[in-house]
This record gives structure tokens, C-alpha cells and sequence, in this order.
């Protein structure tokens, strides 16, 4: 178990990566003395892994567990009052505590939810996705979706503690661990390239000392990039590495056809093209793309209509101009340009495209 302290000032946290933690969450938890938790569980992950937590979270407290479905459409304002009206029901005061156990999903809405409930009361995480535990629960952004798009509801709201548990992973499906690899590959793309040879040391099945050392890089990476950066005004647009296209991509596949970390795979492969293209990046910076996102078993090519991916940038083509791009010169340096000619774009699409 190794611990990394997310330094906030005084809402500074620990994030713990670790094996078997849910036995443990009591004691790993602050010391505050809570009278009630509040576990929101994603039902997927209720059965396997909820009553250990409860287990070990009612040495402390009196426990509640509400239990939302699992997906995207529980990202909403309708289950976040849901979930708020229940725990008024459930006499929960501003000094108890909530936690999560779930994916993004979850963390995203149990945080938006304690971050409104009484004007705040605290939250901690227990990520069940490697999405989750290296990216969507550390950092403190909340949310839910509405209508009009994807996070358009949220708040900053910092937990009190995360505990990234590595062997809950084992029953995630296949697809959704090699999409939450596409964050750790960019993590070794944009800061620590040492990560990207871990990557491809694996073939299929990870060494579990080898997946816990990758969220503690990555988490750790994400840790320090939020401390520097709390409410997203400067370093975190690194983390959007490969998003422009891939939020694109995603966007075109009505959110169904790919997965975010598939999508961002191939947005990353993108950016890598276009920085190719630009003389930032040699072939073997572009190289070194393929081989970590091929090793992790995610794609480097789609088959996509290219003019509805521009549209989906939401700006008109003549207009290119104005989009920022996090590009990299060099592995590890990444820089962010504007002002990017039509002739690299078209480059880097046709190199993605499935029909090129
Ligand atoms: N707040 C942030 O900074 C941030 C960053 C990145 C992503 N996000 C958000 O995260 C969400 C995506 O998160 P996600 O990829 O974790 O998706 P998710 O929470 O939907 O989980 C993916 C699927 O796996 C299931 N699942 C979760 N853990 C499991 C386990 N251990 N075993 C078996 N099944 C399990 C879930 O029920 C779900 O079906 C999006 O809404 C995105 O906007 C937020
Ligand atoms: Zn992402």
C-alpha cells in the first residue's frame, strides 16, 4: 500500500493505491467522527464489493447504502435529487460523510451530490474503474450532465480521501480496463515516458505489482498536476491530451460506438500526426504513440465521417485558426498551439481514418 498526498493547502488529502483497501476503508478514512456515511454505490459493483465496505466503514459509523444504476444516464439532475432527498430522509447532517464506490460515474455524482447537500458535506471516493482511480476521482471535479451536453452541472469539490483499490479491477470487463489505459499511456506521452515501456512490458493480463505501480504513477501525475492547478485555469489542459479529437470522436459515436479511453486513443494518435506533421515530433516520437496505445490494446485508427469530427469542434473550418491544440515536442514536452494550417489537420485526420 503506498500513499500520495494531494497537496490542496488545507484541503489537502491522501490518496491510497492498494490491494484489498475495502477491509480497510475504516481505518484509512480521516479521523473525523462522523455520526452517519452515506455509501452511493454503482449497482454493478453492489453485490462484489459493497457489504466489505459497509463491513468495515460501520466500525466507525452508522452506514446507509443507496445504490444507483449503473451508465451514464445516472449522471443526472433527477437521480442527484433522488439521492439528495433520501439522504435527508436519512437525517444526514453537514458533519457526516459520503462515500462513493464506483466508476466516473459515481464519483462524479456522489461528489456534485455532497457538494450541494447542506452546502457541502465531505465526500471520499473508492474508484472501481482504472478510469476512476487515475483520473475521475482525484482532482475534485464534479458533475452531471444535462440535455445540452456532458457536464454541463458541477462544482469543484475536493474529497477528503481516495482509496484507489487495484483489486477491484478484476471483475471490470475487459473493455473498460484497456479504455481507462488509455489515461495511463497519456500520462506517459505528456509526463512520464518510463510508463509507456511499463505498458508494453504487459501483454493481456497485467502482474498485479505492475498495475498498482501504473495508478500509483499515474494517480500521482494527476495528484501533482491538480495541486498546481486546482480550478483548471493553466496546467490541467495538458490533461486533455488527444480530448479535442477524441471528445469529437465520441460525440460523433453518439457516445455508444467508442469508449472514452478508445476515443482518446485515437486522439492522441491524432495529436501525434499532427505534431508529426508540424516537424515537433520525429517518427519515433510518433512511433512511441503506436506501440504504448497498440501494447494496451486500444485503437490508433477509426472509421469516421471526417467532416462531422471538424463540425463536432464546434467551429466553422475557417475558423480553425482559433483552436488550441496540446501538441508534443518531443515525448514529455508537451506545448499548447494555436493557429494550426488545415494542411496538418487533413493530415493527421486522413492518418487516423480508418479508409486511409
Ligand atoms: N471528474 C473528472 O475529473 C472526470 C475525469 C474523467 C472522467 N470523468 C467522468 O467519468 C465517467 C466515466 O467513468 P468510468 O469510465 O469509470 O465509467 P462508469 O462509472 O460508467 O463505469 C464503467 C462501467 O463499469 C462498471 N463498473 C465499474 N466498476 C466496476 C468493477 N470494479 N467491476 C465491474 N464493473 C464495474 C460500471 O457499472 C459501468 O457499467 C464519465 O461520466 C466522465 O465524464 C470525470
Ligand atoms: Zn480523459
Amino acid at each position: 500500500m503506498r500513499s500520495i498526498k494531494v497537496e490542496l493547502g488545507e484541503r489537502s488529502y491522501e490518496l491510497v493505491v492498494g490491494s484489498n483497501l475495502l477491509d480497510q476503508a475504516d481505518s484509512l478514512l480521516p479521523s473525523s467522527n462522523y455520526t452517519n456515511i452515506v455509501a452511493i454505490v454503482d449497482a454493478n459493483v453492489d453485490e462484489p464489493y459493497a457489504g466489505r465496505l459497509v463491513e468495515s466503514l460501520r466500525r466507525r459509523a452508522r452506514v446507509e447504502k443507496l445504490v444507483v444504476p449503473p451508465g451514464e444516464s445516472s449522471k443526472s439532475l433527477g437521480v442527484a435529487a433522488e439521492l439528495l432527498d433520501r439522504m435527508a430522509e436519512l437525517k444526514i447532517r453537514r458533519q457526516d460523510l459520503v462515500v462513493t464506490l464506483g466508476g466516473g460515474v459515481v464519483s462524479d455524482l456522489g461528489g456534485f451530490v455532497a457538494s450541494i447537500y447542506q452546502r457541502g458535506i465531505a465526500v471520499a471516493h473508492v474508484p472501481t474503474t482504472l478510469l476512476a482511480q487515475v483520473d475521475a476521482a482525484i482532482g475534485g471535479k464534479t458533475g452531471v450532465n444535462l440535455w445540452a451536453g456532458k457536464n454541463l452541472v458541477g462544482t469543484f469539490w475536493q474529497p477528503v480521501a481516495v482509496l484507489a483499490d487495484i483489486s477491484l479491477l478484476e471483475t471490470l470487463a475487459e473493455r473498460e480496463f484497456r479504455s481507462g489505459m488509455a489515461e495511463v499511456v497519456k500520462y506517459g506521452l505528456c509526463y512520464e515516458p518510463p510508463i509507456l515501456q511499463v505498458v508494453e512490458s504487459q501483454s493481456g493480463s497485467y502482474d498485479p505489482a505492475v498495475l498498482e505501480d501504473l495508478v500509483y504513477r499515474s494517480a500521482g501525475i494527476k495528484a501533482a498536476v491538480v495541486s498546481q492547478d486546482e480550478t483548471d485555469v493553466g496546467g490541467r489542459t495538458i490533461l486533455n491530451y488527444g480530448h479535442t479529437f477524441g471528445h469529437a470522436l465520441e460525440a460523433v459515436g453518439r457516445y455508444e460506438r467508442w469508449l472514452h479511453g478508445e476515443a482518446i486513443s485515437v486522439g492522441m494518435m491524432f495529436a501525434a500526426h499532427l505534431a508529426g506533421s508540424m516537424g515537433l515530433l520525429d517518427s519515433d516520437g510518433v512511433d512511441a504513440h503506436r506501440r504504448a496505445l497498440e501494447a494496451a490494446g486500444l485503437p490508433i485508427r477509426a472509421s469516421f465521417d471526417r467532416e462531422a469530427v471538424v463540425a463536432a469542434w464546434g467551429i466553422d473550418k475557417k475558423f480553425l485558426d482559433g483552436q488550441r491544440w496540446v501538441l508534443l515536442e518531443g515525448l514529455a514536452n508537451p506545448v499548447i498551439r494555436s493557429g494550426v494550417g488545415p494542411e496538418h489537420i487533413d493530415h493527421a485526420l486522413a492518418q487516423v481514418s480508418e479508409k486511409a
